[in-house]
């Protein structure tokens, strides 16, 4: 079974960067094989990778609600693994799924149900599953997976930023998910805001080179030895998600 991390976190706070740099970190350390899913409708995860998206499970979705319904269970099972052989985007040393933007809240209850069942699939194909999610905590209850190994709460040290990690927990405790650790990556700082009774994973610092890829269009493959990603990859090995 797949090691799962995923990504939590308001708005704009670094989650699709911290998503990417774990990513950049996992490939480089040549664990397995690794599958980046951006859960996000306003996907944002490819493109820090640097990774052109040719379809979509909203795309997959809008097809398959367009199709006239079929009796066949081999067609519907044919359709399924075809569609998802169709989205999966490979790239330089990982695959990558993008949830896409479904057309209305009926719709996005289907295609989270679609890339659940995907992600089931799949999930003995790969070493590590990255879900990089959507701003906000309502991803958590709509959730993508059964099982978490490491909840990344990404914040910044501000007031708001506080209340959305001790949010987060609060939610967390009442999904039928199993979250096997979670903790607060401290973003853009090198300070680390103590929460009681919430682990600090780590502090990321403030990254010139990481906001100017960003600015730039570049992918995080193209950020040379940066300090964000050093610290992100002391966290991986800190919570044993990569070997010493
Ligand atoms: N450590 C860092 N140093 C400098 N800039 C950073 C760092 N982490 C993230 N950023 C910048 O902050 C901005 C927001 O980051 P990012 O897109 O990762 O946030 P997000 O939480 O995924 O946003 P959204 O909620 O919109 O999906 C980007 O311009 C990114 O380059
Ligand atoms: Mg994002």
């Amino acid at each position: 079974m797949a090691i799962t991390i995923a990504v939590s976190g308001k708005g704009g706070c670094g989650k699709t960067t911290l998503a990417a740099m774990m990513i950049k970190e996992l490939v480089a350390a040549g664990s397995g094989p690794v599958l980046a899913v951006d859960a996000d409708p306003n996907a944002c995860l490819a493109m820090t990778l640097g990774v052109e998206v040719l379809g979509t499970v909203a795309d997959l979705r809008e097809q398959a609600r367009s199709k006239t319904p079929s009796n066949a269970g081999t067609d519907r099972l044919s359709d399924f693994e075809y569609g998802l052989s169709s989205i999966i985007t490979e790239a330089r040393g990982f695959d990558l799924v993008s949830m896409g933007r479904p057309e209305g809240p009926k719709c996005y209850c289907a295609a989270n149900n679609m890339l659940r069942r995907f992600l089931d699939k799949l999930n003995d194909q790969y070493a590590f599953v990255v879900l990089d999610n959507e701003a906000g905590m309502e991803h958590l209850s709509r959730r993508t997976t059964n099982h978490v190994d490491l909840l990344c709460m990404v914040s910044q040290p501000s007031p708001i930023g506080r209340i959305t990690a001790q949010r987060i927990v609060e939610i967390t405790k009442s999904l039928p998910i199993e979250i096997r650790r979670s903790g607060v990556v401290w973003s853009r700082t090198d300070q680390a805001d103590d929460l009681e009774g919430i682990e600090t994973l780590t502090c990321i610092p403030e990254d010139q080179d990481v906001l100017d890829a960003c600015m730039q269009g570049r992918s995080i493959f193209d950020v040379q030895s940066s300090l964000a990603q050093r610290a992100v990859s002391r966290m991986l090995r800190d919570t044993s998600m990569l070997k010493n």
